[in-house]
């Protein structure tokens, strides 16, 4: 079998009378720079080779093509490299003289997949994926994908995969057309051999089909809808209804024209801001895993058995976490009343769950099987970690971890749940700090995706990695975070809340401060938010830290006041909003009066306030607040603050996250307005001095990051 490597990318074997071509472009065999030219080339060479009948095109490693090289598109968009297209070469795989079968493996994704389709004949391992995802990164396929896949799959299907971007299984696709075969056990002789099945027989040309297609008017409908779902569901994304107007060009034109509409959305996409947003946010995922002294190789402790400690609204969110994952838990709580309520909810959680379609029952069945009571600590003695979730005070929490030093065997990881208090106080109850971490997660713990894991002073690298490996495992993105008052989410997240209190205040109306951050994109408004979790929770937090505020300096009122009334917000069905028996929020002239009566005692003048402010006043605080804990390394770099921001607090993913969008609105704006709020508003306003650093220098948040990464200045987050 004599092998030519066509480059260091792409070589060329022979199997007899079947060429494999195969693209080793480890980690994912993207479509970098060199990639397409050399499988041309393999191309060329195989069809030339009177002795070859047919080819296969397959992946080394752990995948097939996950799609063109993310990295160029930066490189395109700030003019540093010609803008390429890899249509021409998919046109030239498609017309090959001899027939070409894509061996999909892992997942065909993005240009991937659009290679797969350029090719005759699919055929694919059971386990493998296939998808066009561009839209969440912004733009849309750009290879021919909109214009092939429709013809493969049928419209509907296909507007489907291409606006909404999620992946589906080799078996459905394979039901749907756009797989030939699938290949239990080793995929390259199975494709070999299919292979030679077809060799001989005429091509088909997935461009020249159109069987699949039907007419503008027949997809009318399906069109509407769509366009309609993307404008409700991914609300200010403009990828989606590019995606939806390239597959529709698919039914109107002929295949290369509707290849140039494509063409002309994709550069339109892939040069807006959007896309540059969310091409952060996808390195910024995978960056966040990174930490400078936690190398990779460092050794992790096995978690097999976990523990949890109270059942209530987090404890039993918690649990459900691991038993999903198939982590066996046990879980305790003051005593077998509390216990049997916390079960009651988390049974209670799981059949909506399976009501929702999300589970089946039998799904469901064997998560709750997982799940243990457990009355004594006694029953800790084997656990590999225990997440302590108990009522938040730290008295209680130190007796806690007392009763967990002495239950858990050493190695054990203690991690605290908690929302605001000290990690290291906590740690110090214990006589193995270094076992101790803060692994925070956010409401509803079995829904969301964040995971703030904060680093005590003695938290020990092991212990790190492995909460930074376990998120992996949970489904969770893990954040590593430093331990200062509400760590990184929370802390930004006051001064948040405090502006849009103060907005209203000063004549704001409830619902236009909210309406304007829903408008920005944030999934929910402030407001409406605090309801959602309740306006006591702050209530209690700030009664307990009244006396760290300094005085002479202005604090909200409206939600203390409005929790003395007994309105904390959905649970009570009255807080900013008044809501139903279905908790469907209603507008409350109630509280207007009430708050425009708070304010004249006040003396705080009432204006008009326009959604531009409203918008500025929150978001800046967030950025202020942000670039201050960064500056006090409570946060490893900006792009760690975007990711909490995305993933635990709704915040809009075509904007980057609030670090992102201060470097896109520019941050010399961005401290001029800050400077002019702190003129208008006092000392809480006070700007930060990194942002006053950057902004002065011309620097952004990005650069920040890139250049202490270059630099090796990257350090270890603080705690205080
Ligand atoms: N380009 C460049 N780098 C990529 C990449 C791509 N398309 N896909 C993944 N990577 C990199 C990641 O950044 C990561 O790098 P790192 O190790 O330095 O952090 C590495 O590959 C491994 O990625 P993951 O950590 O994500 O590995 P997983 O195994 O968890 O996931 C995956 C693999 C499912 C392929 C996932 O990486 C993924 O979804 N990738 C993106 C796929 C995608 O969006 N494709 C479309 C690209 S746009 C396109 O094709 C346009 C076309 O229409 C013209
Ligand atoms: P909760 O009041 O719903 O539940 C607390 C549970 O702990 C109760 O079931 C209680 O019986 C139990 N408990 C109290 N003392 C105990 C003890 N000594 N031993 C065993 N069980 C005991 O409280 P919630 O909301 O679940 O909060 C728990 C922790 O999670 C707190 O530290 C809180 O700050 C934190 N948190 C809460 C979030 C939220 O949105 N509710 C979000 C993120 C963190």
């Amino acid at each position: 079998m004599p092998t030519v490597p066509m480059n260091n990318l792409v070589k060329l074997t022979r199997h007899d009378d079947v060429a494999v071509i195969t693209i080793d472009n480890p980690p994912v065999n993207a479509l970098s720079p060199g990639v397409p030219e050399a499988v041309a080339a393999a191309m060329d060479e195989m069809n030339a080779d009177p002795a070859v009948t047919a080819a296969v095109v397959i992946g080394a490693g752990r995948t097939f093509v996950a799609g063109a090289d993310i990295k160029e598109f930066g490189k395109m968009t700030s003019g540093a490299s010609p803008r390429r297209t890899l249509l021409p070469f998919l046109l030239g795989v498609e017309d090959s003289r001899k027939p070409v079968v894509m061996a999909i493996h892992g997942t065909a994704f993005g240009g991937g997949l659009e290679l797969a389709m350029a090719g005759h004949y699919r055929v694919a391992s059971p386990s493998a994926q296939v998808g066009q995802p561009e839209v969440r990164l912004g733009i849309i396929p750009g290879a021919g994908g909109t214009q092939r896949l429709p013809r493969l799959v049928g419209v509907p299907k296909a507007v489907e995969m291409c606006a909404q971007g999620k992946p589906i299984s080799a078996p459905d696709a394979r039901a749907l057309g756009l797989i030939d075969r699938l290949i239990d056990g080793d995929l390259l002789s199975g494709a070999v051999a299919f292979a030679r099945e077809i060799a001989g027989q005429p091509a088909p040309k997935t461009r020249e089909r159109r069987e699949k297609l039907g007419t503008l008017v027949e997809n009318a409908e399906i069109l509407a809808a769509a366009r309609d779902s993307a404008g409700k569901k991914q609300r200010g994304m403009k990828a989606p209804l590019a995606a939806i107007d390239a597959v529709e060009a698919a039914l109107t034109m002929p295949f290369e024209e509707g290849c140039q509409a494509e063409q002309k959305l994709f550069t339109e996409c892939l040069f807006s801001d959007q896309s540059k947003a969310l091409i952060h946010i996808f390195f910024g995922e995978r960056e966040v895993a990174k930490i400078p002294d936690v190398p990779k190789e460092t050794l992790l402790i096995p978690v097999n058995r976990v523990a949890v400690v109270g059942s209530g609204t987090m404890g039993g969110g918690i649990a459900m976490v691991f038993a999903n994952a198939g982590i066996p838990v046990l879980l305790k709580d003051l005593d077998k009343a509390a216990l049997d309520l916390g079960m009651e909810k988390i049974r209670k959680n799981y059949a909506s769950s399976v009501q929702r379609g999300r589970f089946t029952q039998g799904f469901v069945d064997e998560r709750l099987k997982l799940i243990t009571p457990a009355f004594h600590y006694h029953a800790f003695s084997d656990v590999d970690m225990v997440v302590e979730a108990v009522f938040e005070g730290m008295a209680l929490k130190k007796s806690v971890f007392a009763d967990l030093d002495r239950a858990c065997k050493p190695g054990a990881i203690l991690a605290s749940n908690t929302s605001t208090l000290n990690i290291d106080e906590i740690a110090g109850a214990t006589s193995r700090p270094a076992a101790v971490i803060g692994t925070h997660f956010f409401s509803p713990a079995n829904v969301m995706r964040l995971l703030e894991i904060v680093r005590g002073k003695e938290s020990s690298k092991e212990v790190i990695a492995t909460c930074m490996q376990l998120s992996k495992r949970l489904g969770k993105i893990g954040v590593l975070v430093g331990n200062c008052r509400g760590f990184v989410g929370n802390r930004m997240f006051g001064p948040y809340r405090r502006e849009a209190q103060f907005l209203v205040e000063e004549g704001a109306d409830v619902e236009a401060v909210d309406q304007a951050l829903v408008e920005f994109g944030s999934a929910m408004g402030p407001l409406a938010t605090g309801d959602l979790a309740g306006l006591d929770v702050g209530w209690r937090i700030r009664k307990e830290y009244r006396h760290l505020e300094k005085p002479g300096v202005r604090q909200p009122f409206a939600e203390d006041r409005l929790c003395e009334l007994g309105r904390y917000g959905q649970k009570t069905l009255r807080g900013w909003y008044r809501y139903d028996e279905n908790r469907r929020a209603n507008l409350d002239p109630e509280v207007t009066v009430l708050v425009r009566n708070w304010s004249a005692e006040a003396e705080i003048a009432q204006r008009q306030i326009s959604a531009e402010e409203i918008v500025e006043r929150c978001i800046y605080a967030l950025v202020n607040e942000g670039a201050r804990i960064l500056g006090e390394g409570f946060a490893l770099r900006a792009v760690d603050i975007d990711i909490i921001y995305l993933n635990g607090y709704g915040f809009p993913a075509h904007r980057g996250g609030p670090m992102w969008h201060a470097d896109t609105v520019g941050l010399p704006k961005v401290y001029q307005r800050i400077c002019e709020f702190h003129h208008q508003h006092g000392e809480l306003w006070a700007p930060a001095p990194l942002l006053q650093r950057l902004a002065e220098s011309g620097k952004t948040f990005a650069e920040f990051d890139q250049e202490r990464s270059a630099a090796g200045l990257l350090e270890r987050v603080n705690s205080a």
